[in-house]
């Protein structure tokens, strides 16, 4: 697998922002990560590549310099998001832009607690290009509306730069790769049930990182490997950390035989690899409090939903609503055209999977938009290996922001 995005986005910034010199290895090369890189370029920030998939960065002990022009986080949430809480305190204007799927995102859930930290910013509507003015921060008691890691990543890297106490509560746990990782960087960070605690200012110590493989492109495997009849998969090296495995324990209660060999750690990260038989599966109820584990994930859960016996539901996941696409349409979208019956909801959708009637075979021919996402590419085509004919996806293109390899990978493990 390629490195994981989440981690991998977090080595970056983070470094870029700490005390030292740091080598980053297993860098994913998917577009996102790349803005990522480009971004802390842009903010003055010395990065060498010092070999394929690695990078050195120098970092600036959070003082950055103004960048030359607007930021671009090009279809990257997360580069956009992390950035703004960097930059609210910083002692320069910037400006922060992205694709067209980026500008329809909402920001004003990271924007509005910056500001009850002394943060200034604009939005555009509640979306970017959006200005940060560099201002001087205080510490807050920040309760979290949605659950997310980005927002709550954003509000860390704002308190490190703050002066005082900030308390961050969280609605729901996300992953939590950033209290791991600022943690061993020597930040001044408590984590108490869904309360993390950070008292700024404060120095991060650069820490080299090894990258593991990504969990959430491992589930586009782990599902093709539970689901074409007499199929055994090895993912090797992924990331173990448990709040990214919620898509493991939907695939267990479905009747998946998953297991997950321990191998070590990495920057405080637990990795190993996935081992995956082909079994029946059968539907299942995905509730609100296992969304965030599994969030990235919920397009291919759809497609194991889809070709089990029965009916699986899926609640409380309005923020598929505001991804890369709108993932509750363009999973049903994707769905019809595989001629399964799906309900869509403001908050989810109810699958009746084809297990029974067609032994579960989806319907050939299917001619998938991907709207530019590449979650729905990449799950269009493992449904894809379980379809009576062939699969047409439109746009397929869009999974190098986070898998430029895929189709290869696919193609070889289906050899
Ligand atoms: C991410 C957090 C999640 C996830 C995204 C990556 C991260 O978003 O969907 O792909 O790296 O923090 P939210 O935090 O907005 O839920």
């Amino acid at each position: 697998m390629p490195g994981d995005k989440s981690i991998a986005h977090r080595a970056v910034l983070f470094n870029a922002a700490a005390r030292g010199v740091a080598r980053v290895r297993n860098l994913p090369d998917g577009a996102d990560v790349s803005s990522t890189l480009g971004a802390v370029e842009a903010l003055g920030c010395h990065v060498e590549q010092s070999g394929p998939h690695e990078a050195t960065i120098s970092g600036r002990s959070f003082r950055f310099a103004a960048p030359a022009g607007a930021i671009d986080c090009g279809n990257s949430g997360t580069t956009m998001r992390l950035l703004m809480g960097l930059l609210a305190g910083q002692g320069f204007s910037s400006e922060l832009d992205g694709d067209a799927s980026l500008r329809r995102r909402p920001m004003e859930r990271v924007a509005a607690p910056l500001r009850a930290m002394g943060a200034d910013l604009s939005t555009r509507d509640g979306k970017a290009p959006i200005v940060v003015r560099g201002a001087s921060l205080h510490g807050a008691e920040c309760a979290l509306e949605v659950a997310s890691a980005q927002v709550k990543t954003a509000l860390l890297l704002a308190a490190l730069q703050a002066d005082g106490k900030t308390v961050i509560v969280e609605p729901v746990a996300t992953r939590d790769h950033s209290e791991r990782m600022l943690s061993a960087m020597g930040a001044p960070i408590e984590v108490l049930g869904s309360r993390i605690t950070v008292r700024g200012p404060a120095i991060l110590r650069s820490i080299d990182v090894d990258v593991c493989g990504d969990a959430s492109s491992s589930a586009f495997f782990a599902i093709a490997g539970s689901i074409v009849a007499g199929s055994r998969v090895v993912v090797e090296q992924v990331s173990l950390n448990p709040t990214r495995l919620g898509f493991v324990s939907v695939l267990r209660r479905m009747g998946a035989r998953i297991d997950l060999h321990a191998k070590g750690e990495s920057g405080g990260e637990p990795f190993g690899d996935l081992i995956v038989e082909a079994r029946s599966l059968v539907g299942t109820a995905i509730e609100k409090q296992e969304i965030p584990a599994c969030i990235d994930e919920l397009p291919v859960l759809a497609i194991a939903a889809a070709v089990a016996t029965g009916r699986t539901t899926i609640e409380g996941a309005e923020e598929l609503r505001v991804k890369e696409s709108d993932r509750i349409a363009s999973v049903a979208s994707m769905l019809r055209a595989f001629g399964v019956d799906v309900a869509e909801h403001g908050d989810g959708m109810v699958i009746e999977g084809v297990g029974s009637t067609r032994s579960g075979r989806l319907s050939g021919g299917a001619r998938i938009d991907s709207f530019g996402d590449h979650r729905i590419a990449m799950a269009a085509a493992v449904g894809a290996l379980v379809a009576d004919g062939d699969t047409t996806i439109e746009d397929a293109g869009a999974a190098v922001v986070s898998f430029p390899r895929f189709f290869d990978e696919l193609a070889g493990a289906c050899a």
